[in-house]
């Protein structure tokens, strides 16, 4: 395994109370936990991405091995004052580890731009935080044999705000917007290895073997404790980002255990 892999949960705002929070992370915490198993957040990158004003809540309840991260960071304009906003290094104090930036609610009902979420991403990258940028295609994209075009621009633009060394930490999510949320249908397996392997490529050949080699690309879109297996075996999936799946800490950790199971198997 020369990534480490990762799996995220996204729990977009599905936990409006803290009582539902604190419920969750009691749960976690007995699911990742087991006394006569290893810990299994030593091999694997495990980060729960709350709303903002959870985060302080989770950081410090959540035990040490657990990551956290934002599901959003804003600063529209560097150095101007704006009301409203959550500043990257305002995360970095409250000791976030991760930033999830371009997920599909925010590009496609929001309007963040590719412009703007290449600034965000040199901001938090400036900050010390990691950035898990999520880019996709939606299905008339995808229908349209347009695919990959909409992918590779979706990364071209904020390339030039992640500097060679800092493809480390940088986790791309590979999010088909048809695959996400209820009743959508995942991704094939083979598809989404087509579209991770042509990323990697498109990196390697546009900014370096090494920054190819560092970066990690990550499924999303209704990945379960069914499917998982069939992901994690594929050489250029690093893990995952899961929405409902990481609301249910059984389900949760079950992702865990088999992608690290996959990537273990297919190394040896
Ligand atoms: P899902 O959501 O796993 O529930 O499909 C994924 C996401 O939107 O991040």
């Amino acid at each position: 395994m020369s990534r480490k892999p990762f799996v995220g949960a996204n729990w977009k705002c599905s936990l409006e109370s803290l009582g539902e929070v604190d419920k969750l992370l009691e749960q976690l915490e007995t699911a990742f936990a087991p006394a006569d198993a290893p810990d299994i957040k030593d091999e694997l990158d495990v980060c729960v991405f709350p709303p903002y004003v959870f985060l302080e809540r989770v950081r410090r309840r959540l035990s040490s091995g657990f990551l956290v991260g934002s599901q959003n960071a804003w600063d529209a304009v560097a150095g101007y004052k704006c009301t409203g906003v959550t500043t990257a290094k305002m995360l970095k104090e409250l000791g976030c580890h991760w930033v999830m930036l371009g997920h599909s609610d925010r590009r496609n009902t929001l309007g963040e731009t590719d412009a703007l979420l290449a600034e965000k991403v040199g901001m938090c990258l400036e900050a010390g935080l990691s950035v898990n940028l999520t880019m996709g295609e939606t299905k008339e994209q995808r229908d349209s044999g347009k695919a990959l075009d909409t992918l590779i621009l979706q990364l071209s633009t904020v390339v030039p705000s992640v500097a060679k060394d800092a493809w480390g930490r940088i986790a791309l999510a590979y999010e088909p917007v048809w695959a996400i949320g209820e009743g959508a249908q995942p991704c094939d397996p083979e598809e989404a290895q087509r579209i991770h392997a042509a990323l990697r490529a498109w990196i390697r050949d546009n900014v370096g073997a090494e920054a190819a080699d560092a970066c990690r690309i990550l499924y999303t879109g209704s990945v379960n404790e069914d499917n998982a297996s069939k992901y994690g075996a594929l050489p250029d999936v690093d893990g995952f980002i899961v929405g409902r799946a990481g609301l249910d800490s059984k389900k949760f950790i079950s992702i865990c255990e088999t992608l690290l199971e996959s990537k273990k198997a297919g190394s040896s």
